[in-house]
């Protein structure tokens, strides 16, 4: 069973690897998830806010007078509540190459086009063998339209690509009103792949303490099928790599991001829960299953349950919500 793909450049075993998360903060760690057969490995973000305010010396020396900024800032991280500083981030990516085999993928997080898209040379020059790039920004303001979020995120894009020569690929929000127009706007812009999707964690409210409370919930498998729809939508209609992230936990999950379009599989919240060897039960659940069903290799499932030859997907997708809400009865 030939289960190599091509993601972002790299030919890899198998398209499992572990998502962008505290699982390669440690090199004990990376260790087990290589043992694992993890085909390569995704670090955890490092953030712009820790970039700018770095840089601009203001984390440690917060003598801010404009009111606004002061609580906005106090809404962020302290320095040292950050696994890893800006240097010691690089050091890291350097410590896993030298750790280990897996191409290592660093992961940038930020939403304004400014000076720090310039580290991702730097995660270039520690020895990155990929980027992976997340702007994670909920839109609040009413004046933003719609268009101006989605023109930054582009322009962010073309940015990272100006200042690396590594394949970059683009963590995405599920709440474009057009995600496939987004996506071939990133495409347009040098995104070499797109990871479907980002995911939002929503505070819940402590009524007793009236306090927002940051939640953070594990996924489950239900999680994947939002990846599912659009990795079936975008297959075929953007050249750019698909990678799944949420909501794989088995090996079946696997197989069916790869037939949705996915050429790799990224997997966090199982890895947290049962631990990397965890990784290993995934690749060989979707190994397994494919030869079990006559599949002489990934290549031949990849996009093989996409839309790619439906000749009109929003009909696709607007007659199976009615079949869905017309299936339900009441007793
Ligand atoms: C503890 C934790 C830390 C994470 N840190 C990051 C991060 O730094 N950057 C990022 O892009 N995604 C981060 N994620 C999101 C994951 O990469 C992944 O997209 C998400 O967990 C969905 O995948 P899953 O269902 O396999 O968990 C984090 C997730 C968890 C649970």
């Amino acid at each position: 069973m030939d289960t190599t793909t091509t993601y972002l450049g790299l030919r890899l075993p198998h398209p499992v690897m572990p998502g962008a998360s505290p699982l390669a903060d440690s090199i004990d760690t990376v260790r087990r998830l290589e043992d694992a057969g993890a085909a390569a490995i995704v670090l955890r973000s490092l953030f712009e806010e820790q970039i700018t305010r770095e840089r601009e010396g203001m984390l440690h020396h917060m003598e801010v007078h404009d009111e606004s900024y002061a609580e906005a800032i106090s809404y962020f991280p302290k320095p040292d509540e950050f696994v890893f500083g800006t240097e010691e981030y690089c050091r890291q990516i350097a410590r896993i190459k030298e750790a280990v085999h897996l191409p290592v993928i660093a992961s940038l997080n930020g939403y304004t086009n400014s000076g720090w898209i310039s580290y991702a040379a730097k995660m270039q020059q520690a020895g990155a063998d990929a980027l992976e790039l997340n702007s994670y920004y909920v839109a609040t303001d009413p004046k933003q339209t719609g268009t101006e979020i989605e023109a930054t995120a582009v322009e962010i894009v073309k940015a990272v690509k100006q200042a690396v020569t590594i394949p970059v690929a683009v963590k995405i929000s599920p709440f474009f009103s057009s995600v496939a127009h987004m996506a071939h706007q990133l495409e347009e812009a040098g995104a070499d792949a797109l990871v479907l999707f980002n995911r939002f964690y929503q505070p819940d409210i402590d009524v007793e303490a009236l306090e927002a409370v940051p939640s953070l919930h594990l996924s489950d498998s239900s999680e994947l099928l939002l990846r599912l729809r659009w990795l079936a939508i975008l297959f075929g209609q953007v050249k750019a790599g698909l990678a799944a992230s949420g909501g794989v936990h088995t090996g079946l999950d696997a197989v069916k991001a790869v037939m949705a379009g996915a050429s790799a599989v990224q997997v966090v919240s199982r890895l947290l829960q049962d631990g990397p060897q965890q990784l290993k039960v995934i690749v060989e659940g979707m190994r397994s299953w494919l030869v079990e069903h006559e599949y002489e290799s990934l290549e031949q499932a990849r996009g093989s349950m996409s839309l790619r030859n439906s000749p009109d997907p929003s009909a696709f997708e607007r007659g199976n919500y009615m079949r869905v809400l017309r299936s339900w009865r009441v007793a």
